[in-house]
């Protein structure tokens, strides 16, 4: 087989002959993250799993976090099998101790953090009239200040590097609300309004700040919702069905990546047509 691949930065490749160590470079030379460093909250399971499995194939070191080390464990297993770059972190959102620590333990491994995505996330649902004080306390303290205790773990290295990627999960609940979500619409409101605000107050350091915010994807966050419901919903949705996670973490891979160099405080709907 023949690769001629001409690209200054990519050095010397054989056009013929021994082609060993070739295709690995070349397949470095397609990933859209290779040498870059992302740190993923709730990457356990879910849309960050998926998200966690997309940046390692597209080259990316990922540090896998979440408040259940096992699956944190599992995932960077799960990425190291296929041949990509992982390290596991017991990570609470809500524990900056547990943040600084992680954070610390990356620097010092890697050197930099070019990428963070705030994806830890929980739901406690109930109409408002029968919400408790704690529910509403526990889904603000993850969605809404888990997301400002990681960037502000990470928002001295990024400026100090002149560079760096905040992106955030938000949801369509963050657009238009949603029964029996009161506290789960406050946060994920709550999280594209500090996206915007980053987005102001660090783009001209380097730094980028997104939100994405995805319609219902098929996860374990939406098992409760009872069958009957998510039929309708799927009924609501232009394209006929939830997201899978997969399609999501495909939108924080795109606006990890340099090829999103101008898209910064952008709310990026990934519903499926859902609001329309
Ligand atoms: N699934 C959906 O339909 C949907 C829709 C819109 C937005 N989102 C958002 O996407 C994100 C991921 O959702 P998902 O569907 O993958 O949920 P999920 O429940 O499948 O996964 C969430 C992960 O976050 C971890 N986590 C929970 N609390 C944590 C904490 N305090 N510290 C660290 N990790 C913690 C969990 O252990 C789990 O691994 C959430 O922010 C969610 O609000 C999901």
């Amino acid at each position: 087989m023949l690769w001629v691949v001409h690209r200054k930065s990519f050095g010397y490749i054989p056009a013929s002959g021994d082609s060993a160590g070739l295709l690995p470079r070349i397949r470095e030379f397609v990933m859209r993250l290779a040498g870059k460093v992302a740190i993923i909250t709730g990457a356990g399971r879910g849309i960050g799993q998926a998200t966690a499995v997309k940046f390692a194939k597209e080259g990316a070191v990922v540090a896998v976090c979440d408040v259940d080390t096992k699956t944190a464990e599992d995932t960077a297993r799960m990425i190291e099998a296929m041949g990509g770059k992982a390290m596991a972190f017991a990570v609470n959102v809500t524990d900056t101790s547990s943040i600084k620590a992680m954070v610390s333990e990356v620097y010092e491994r890697c050197g930099k953090i070019d990428v963070l995505v705030n994806n830890a996330g929980i739901v406690a649902d109930a109409q408002l009239k029968n919400m408790t004080e704690d529910q509403f306390d526990r889904v603000i303290d993850i969605n809404l200040k888990g997301t400002y205790n990681c960037t502000k773990a990470v928002v001295d290295i990024m400026l100090e590097q002149q560079s760096g990627v905040i992106l955030n999960a938000s949801s369509i609940v963050g657009l238009s609300g949603n029964f029996g979500q009161t506290n789960y619409a406050a946060s994920k409101f709550g999280v594209i309004g500090m996206v915007k605000t980053w987005a102001r107050e660090l783009g001209k350091r380097g730094i980028r700040a997104n939100a994405v915010c995805p319609g219902f994807v098929a996860t374990t966050i939406i098992d409760n919702i009872p069958d009957k419901v998510i039929q309708s919903l799927e009924a609501k949705v232009p394209l006929g069905r939830l997201a899978q996670p997969e399609e999501i973490a495909n939108v924080y891979a795109f606006l990890a990546s340099d090829e999103a160099s101008y898209i910064n405080g952008a709310v990026i709907e990934v519903s499926g047509g859902l609001t329309l």
